[in-house]
């Protein structure tokens, strides 16, 4: 497995990274939890490093089965999660955002112990808190860093303002945010921004939420639970007039012994910056599936 190193940190990660999302929700009911922590093992035996949980996965839920998962890695591996949402009196769903600095303490304390670590190693805001100054969000974050609990800061999903700023109190080792094949806004403004500022880039959902690996069509339902159900994407008119897209892949990848998934995941835009992905699968063989690499490329 490649290792990459975000942006100018001193954070090395493998190219691929493991979202740990759907195993806990988005998509679709829990999956058991056995099956998970193999997947995991099954993850790092093939030179994972770099798992993405957060908070309000589960909620909660994810970063416990994360933390529990991974503590005989523990110093091998690096776990990423996020704060940023004001959970429901229940516990979820979210009602709301929360980044007040308090909270961010608050938040950095409980994952600490849910996910059974010391130190999170990269500490993101999962959206940017309108009412809250960036500046605040990173200088509480700063202060994590200052006393130990937080070795790197992120954003997820922030403009190009916003990162400038937080980045000026301090420095942002990486932002999350959506891009793949069928979503490429990111190169707009934020890619060259990220590799003027020297900041990494972890993509999320490289594989379209599944869409990508040419297993779904537009007589594919999801269940209410499924946060699909309710994407315009993921409609069947959409997903019937995105099949083109996975038919080319498909094309691409027969001739290499791939699946449209592996060339989803070995397509890496000309002007992206030094990035890892953060894909979900949630069963060895998808797993399995997916990292074997093409024959060639
Ligand atoms: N910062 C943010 O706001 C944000 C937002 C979304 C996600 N994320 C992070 O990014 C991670 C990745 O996002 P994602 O889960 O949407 O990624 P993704 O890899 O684009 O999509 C995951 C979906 O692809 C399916 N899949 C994966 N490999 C497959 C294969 N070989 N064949 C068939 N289907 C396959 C999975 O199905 P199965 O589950 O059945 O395997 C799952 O439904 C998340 O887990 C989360 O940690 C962050």
């Amino acid at each position: 497995m490649k290792k990459r190193r975000l942006g100018n940190s001193n954070l090395e990660v493998s190219a691929l990274g493991l979202g740990c999302m759907g195993m806990s929700f988005s998509y679709g009911p829990p999956r058991n939890r056995q099956e998970m922590t193999s997947l995991l093992h099954a993850a790092v035996d093939r030179g994972v490093t770099f798992f993405d949980t957060a908070e309000v996965y589960g909620p909660f839920t994810n970063e416990e089965l994360v933390g529990e998962s991974l503590a005989p890695f523990r110093g091998r591996v690096a776990i990423a999660t996020k704060f940023g949402f004001r959970l429901g009196e229940t516990g979820g769903p979210w009602a709301g955002l929360d980044s007040r600095p308090e909270h961010i303490r608050e938040v950095a304390e409980a994952s600490l112990g849910r996910l059974g670590v010391e130190t999170i190693d990269l500490f993101y805001q999962h959206r940017v808190d309108p009412q809250v100054p960036i500046e605040d969000v990173a200088g509480a974050v700063k202060e994590l860093i200052q006393e130990g609990k937080v070795r790197h800061f992120g954003l997820s999903e922030a403009g190009v303002e916003t990162i400038r700023r937080a980045h000026a109190v301090q420095p942002v080792t990486a932002l999350q945010s959506e891009y793949s094949l069928w979503w490429r806004e990111p190169e707009a403004s934020v890619l060259p921004a990220l590799e003027e500022l020297g900041i990494g880039f972890v993509p999320y959902s490289p594989l379209g939420r599944g869409f990508l690996t040419g297993k779904m069509d537009e007589n594919t339902e999801f269940p209410a639970t499924d946060f699909r159900s309710g994407l315009p994407r993921f409609t069947p008119d959409a997903m019937k007039a995105n099949r083109v897209l996975v038919d080319l892949l498909a094309a691409l990848g027969s001739g290499k012994g791939a699946t449209p998934a592996q060339i989803a995941l070995a397509w890496r835009s000309p002007g992206s910056p030094g990035s890892c992905r953060s894909r979900g699968p949630r069963t060895s063989t998808a797993w399995k599936r997916t990292s074997e690499r093409p024959r060639s490329s």
